[in-house]
C-alpha cells in the first residue's frame, strides 16, 4: 500500500477548512454606474499640470512651497487647516510614520497538521518570487486565495510590494514607506497623457488590454496616470487637501505613501476619441463599459467600485485599474468579489488610524 502524499493530505484539509471558512461575498456584481464628483475635473487638471508641467521632481518642490497651499484662497471653508495639510504630506520618516494599525495578512492557523507553506513547491515558488508559480503550488487561484484569507499560507505576504497579490489601503502603507518598484516600463502600443510607467509585468498586460479593447470596437484607452513615487502622491495628495480640505481628499486620493499608485501595478485610464476625455468621462464611454465587463480577462480589476467606500475609503473610481494577474483577476470576477480587502480576508480600511 502507497503511503498517501502528505502534500495531497494538506491540501485536502487546505479545501476542506476553506469550504467550513466563512467569507463575505458580494454576490451582485459591482455597478459601475458614473458618479461625476464635483470639483474633480479642476482638481485633476490642479493636479495634472503640476505633474505634467514641472515634473515629479519639480512638482514635489512646488507643492511643498506653492502658495496654492500656502494661500488657498478658493478653498472651501471646511478645508483643512494649513498644519494639518502640510504635517501630512510632509516627508515622513518610516520611524516617524502615524503608526498605521497594520493589518496584517491572516497567519498563522495550521489545518490538517501543516500550512500551506510546507509544501516544496509553494515554498520554492514564493522563494524565488514567481507569483504565478506559487498560485499554481496552491493548487490554483481559489485555493491560493482561500488559504490566504483562512490565514492557512502564512508565507504569503499580502505586504509585500513586489508581489501581485500586494494589497495597500489606509490601513496598510508600504514598508518601507518610500519604495520603488524596479524595473519599470512605458506599456507599448498605449497613449501616455504623461511622463507615466508601469511593473514590466502590468505594462505587457495594458497593452494586452488597450489593443483588446481597440479590436472589440470599444474604441481608444489611454493612460492618465501609472506610476507615482512617493514624493509624487505627496503633491498630488497635498493639492487635493488644498483644494477640498483633508477630509475631502482623503476621499479621492491616497496620502503619500498609501497609494496604489507607488506600485507601478496602476493605472487611471481615460477614453480617447482623436483626443482624450477626462477620468470622469470613462465610466459613460464606451471604453468604460468594456472595461468593466472585460478587464479581468487580462489580469485587471476595477479597485474602487460604487457603494464599497465603506471598505475602500475612497468614492468609486472607474478608470483606476489594478492589476492582480489573470489567475487572480479571474477568480475575483468569478466570485463576484468587490474589494480586494474582502478576497484576501482582510478588515475594511475606509479610513486611517490618525
Ligand atoms: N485615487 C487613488 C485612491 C489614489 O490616490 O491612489
Ligand atoms: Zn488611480
Amino acid at each position: 500500500m502507497t503511503a498517501p502524499d502528505p502534500h495531497t493530505l494538506t491540501r485536502r484539509a487546505l479545501r476542506e477548512a476553506a469550504q467550513r471558512s466563512a467569507r463575505t461575498r458580494v454576490t451582485a456584481p459591482a455597478q459601475h454606474a458614473r458618479r461625476r464628483r464635483p470639483g474633480m475635473r479642476v482638481v485633476v487638471a490642479l493636479s495634472g499640470a503640476l505633474l505634467l508641467a514641472t515634473g515629479a521632481a519639480a512638482a514635489t518642490g512646488a507643492a511643498l512651497t506653492a502658495p496654492a497651499l500656502a494661500e488657498p484662497a478658493a478653498a472651501p471653508s471646511s478645508a483643512a487647516p494649513q498644519e494639518t495639510v502640510e504635517a501630512l504630506i510632509q516627508p515622513i520618516p518610516a520611524e516617524g510614520l502615524p503608526t498605521p494599525v497594520m493589518s496584517p495578512a491572516p497567519t498563522g492557523g495550521t489545518t490538517g497538521g501543516g500550512t500551506l507553506c510546507e509544501d516544496p513547491a509553494l515554498a520554492a515558488a514564493v522563494a524565488a518570487g514567481d507569483d504565478a508559480a506559487a498560485i499554481a503550488a496552491a493548487g490554483g487561484p481559489e485555493l491560493f486565495r482561500s488559504a490566504v484569507a483562512t490565514g492557512t499560507a502564512p508565507c504569503i505576504r499580502l505586504d509585500d510590494p513586489a508581489r501581485v497579490w500586494v494589497v495597500i489601503n489606509k490601513q496598510r502603507p508600504y514598508v518601507p514607506i518610500d519604495v520603488e518598484p524596479n524595473p519599470l516600463r512605458a506599456p507599448e502600443g498605449v497613449r501616455t497623457l504623461a511622463d507615466t510607467a508601469l511593473r514590466e509585468d502590468a505594462a505587457s498586460a495594458l497593452s494586452a488590454l488597450v489593443q483588446a479593447a481597440a479590436g472589440a470596437g470599444a474604441g481608444e484607452i489611454a493612460v492618465e496616470s501609472a506610476y507615482r513615487s512617493y514624493a509624487t502622491q505627496r503633491s498630488t495628495y497635498g493639492g487635493h487637501a488644498a483644494d477640498r480640505g483633508v477630509e475631502g481628499a482623503d476621499l479621492v486620493s491616497a496620502r503619500p505613501g498609501f497609494s496604489e499608485h507607488q506600485s507601478g501595478l496602476t493605472a487611471d485610464v481615460v477614453p480617447c476619441d482623436g483626443s482624450c476625455a477626462t477620468i470622469d468621462d470613462l465610466a459613460g464611454s464606451p471604453q468604460g463599459r468594456w472595461i468593466a465587463e472585460h478587464a479581468w480577462e487580462y489580469g485587471w480589476i476595477v479597485r474602487y467600485v460604487e457603494g464599497r467606500t465603506d471598505v475602500t475609503g475612497y468614492m468609486p473610481e472607474p478608470w483606476h485599474l489594478r492589476y492582480i494577474g489573470p489567475d487572480l483577476a479571474r477568480t475575483y470576477h468569478e466570485g463576484g468579489w468587490t474589494t480586494l480587502e474582502e478576497f484576501f480576508g482582510l478588515p475594511p480600511a475606509p479610513g486611517y488610524a490618525q
